[in-house]
């Protein structure tokens, strides 16, 4: 019987941070399997990637929002002799607008996503991270270090995302598995468009760190098991405004930031 293919999982791998974390994972060696809806983007992406003269990832086109999507997952990769060393879980997406204008079922969506989804693709591929001694990089925000009026459920399975990765951290060190969140500020990708916000929002703003260095941050601090990464200075002093500062103050601020944002209807 031929040894198994050890990989790297990266969901959300057809566009924005997925891409890049693809593209990085591989340049530093890691054989990958890409997971996202759109099987034509990560046909391209896997592509490049054997242009280059790598080892051409698995390509597994899946909406993870299905609750039955990473037993299914599970079973694909087992079935091709991949186990998961690494599992980045980076799906995920927020929408921009009032707790009561937003449809209730896309909010629900969202949560299905980043929160049930994350979950389950965690206790998933838990035997494979151990057997591997592998690590697990979890894409929060630095949304996740405060409540958030306009963005309240986004915001809040951000929150979900840092608290169970850092308590998970801790739970699986005797395993010798590290478990990461990584705290993105702003990055220009899919995210505003999905997010309805307005093009003001498709710029992003000064200081802030790349798609490129935020994923590279991300990597780093996973392979030396660092449990929380902001990247960049600036994003590092939103996090830290956001955690310390009194909610009273940040609240009516955020709140009248997203609504800035707004690019629909409720404008
Ligand atoms: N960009 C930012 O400013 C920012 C800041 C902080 C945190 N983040 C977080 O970073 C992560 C990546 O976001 P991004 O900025 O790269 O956004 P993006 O460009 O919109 O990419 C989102 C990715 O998630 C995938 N996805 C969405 N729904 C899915 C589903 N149901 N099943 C499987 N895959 C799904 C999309 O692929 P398909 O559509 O092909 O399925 C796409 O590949 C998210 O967790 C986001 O919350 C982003």
């Amino acid at each position: 019987m031929s040894a198994p293919r050890t990989i790297a999982l990266i969901t959300g791998a057809s566009e924005g941070l997925g891409v890049e974390f693809a593209r990085l994972f591989a340049e530093r060696g890691h054989d990958l399997a890409l997971v996202a809806r759109r099987a034509d983007r990560l046909e391209a992406l896997a592509d490049e990637i054997a242009a280059s003269g790598r080892p051409r990832p698995l390509v597994i086109a899946l909406d993870l929002a299905r609750p039955d999507a990473p037993g299914e997952l599970g079973a694909a990769l087992a079935g091709a002799g991949a186990r998961i060393e690494y599992l980045v879980n980076n799906a995920g997406y927020g929408l921009n607008g009032s707790f009561s204008s937003l449809p209730i079922d896309d909010q629900l969506g969202m949560i299905d996503l980043n929160v049930r989804s994350l979950t389950a693709m965690a206790r998933q591929f838990l035997p494979d991270l151990k057997a591997t001694r592998g690590g697990m990089l979890n894409v929060a925000s630095i949304a996740g270090f405060a409540p958030g009026p306009g963005m309240a459920v986004y915001y809040a399975s951000k929150a979900y995302v840092l608290s169970l990765s850092e308590a998970l951290s801790e739970e699986l060190r005797a395993d010798g598995v590290r478990v990461t969140a990584l705290c993105p500020g702003p990055v220009v990708t899919g995210f505003q468009a999905r997010a309805g916000m307005s093009p003001k929002a498709f710029a992003a703003p000064p200081g802030v760190a790349s798609a490129r260095e935020t994923v590279l941050a991300g990597y780093d601090a996973l392979i030396a098991g660092r449990r929380v990464v902001t990247p960049g200075l600036v994003n590092r002093a939103l996090a830290a405004g956001l955690a310390w500062i009194p909610h009273s103050i940040t609240l009516p601020q955020l709140a009248a930031r997203q609504a800035k944002r707004l690019g629909g209807a409720e404008k």
